[in-house]
């Protein structure tokens, strides 16, 4: 089995899908709290860097905001979509496998009176939209979780119009002192703070072994022009504890 591909709980039944699917379930309520708080709410800087990335590449593009139309992939609990909402596109759908998930997602898009954003139930790996219907497609600490990625990523090719952008942000590797602080963070520190918060612990084991698993940088640009982008390339984030990938179809 690929390295990429470990699942959240080894010794248990299951596909890799349905395991991250009922770890997602079982971690929905508390996810956005976790999140934030465990990353000291960069994830929130992260994310508003994707957003001003996809209002530039729409800039240059010359196509009015109002008739584009976004993907959110593994949309979870809406955060990236909600922050794509404040750009004011033409539509937001935004997927993912885990219903528990999404019901925090609608819930929290019911509070925020959003109502460009259509929260539905799907697979990333068999997008249920015809060839060439999205203007962007977005995806933030989702691919890492693919069952298989390089169906993933065909599929998120395969829905985006021609010229239209593709944007992951994903958690990769930093190096040199940046590299050892962190890995004792999320090797250390971050499960135990998991095991007294969360209702999943190995959830947020998971997380960390998931990370150092999975390819980033040019690794992961190389994966997507093999997957037929025309260009792929990326920039480090906090000194590379994530990294932001635009590929362009
Ligand atoms: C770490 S969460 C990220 C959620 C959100 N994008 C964010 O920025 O907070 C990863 C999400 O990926 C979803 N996911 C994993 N594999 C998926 C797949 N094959 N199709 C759709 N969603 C998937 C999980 O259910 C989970 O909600």
């Amino acid at each position: 089995m690929p390295k990429e591909l470990i699942k959240p709980y080894e010794n248990q039944p299951g596909t890799r899908k349905e395991q991250v699917t009922r770890m997602f379930n079982a971690i929905a309520d508390k996810y956005d709290f976790l999140n934030h708080f465990l990353s000291f709410n960069t994830d929130v800087r992260w994310r508003r860097k994707l957003v001003k990335t996809v209002k530039r590449l729409n800039a240059s593009s010359g196509i009015p905001m109002t008739d584009v139309s976004i993907l959110d992939m593994a949309t979870g609990t809406g955060d990236m979509a909600f922050a794509l909402s404040g750009l004011n596109p033409g539509s937001i759908t935004g997927i993912d496998i885990s219903e528990e998930m999404l019901k925090v997602a609608v819930r929290k898009s019911e509070q925020k009176a959003k109502s460009n954003i259509v929260f539905q139930l799907g697979d990333s790996e068999a997008i249920n939209f015809e060839d060439e219907h999205f203007d962007f497609v977005t995806v933030a600490f989702g691919v890492r979780n693919y069952e298989d990625l390089g169906k993933g990523i065909s599929e998120m090719h395969r829905v985006l119009k021609k010229g239209g952008s593709l944007l992951i942000l994903e958690f990769s590797q930093p190096s040199g002192f940046m590299g050892f602080a962190y890995s004792f963070y999320s090797k250390r520190i971050l499960p135990l703070m998991a095991r007294i918060f969360s209702a999943d612990p190995r959830a947020y084991q998971y997380l960390p072994e998931s990370i150092y698993a999975f390819p980033f940088g040019e690794k992961m640009c190389r994966i997507l022009l093999d997957a037929g982008f025309k260009s792929s390339t990326y920039k480090k984030l906090s000194g590379g504890i994530a990294s932001l990938y635009v590929s362009e179809k």
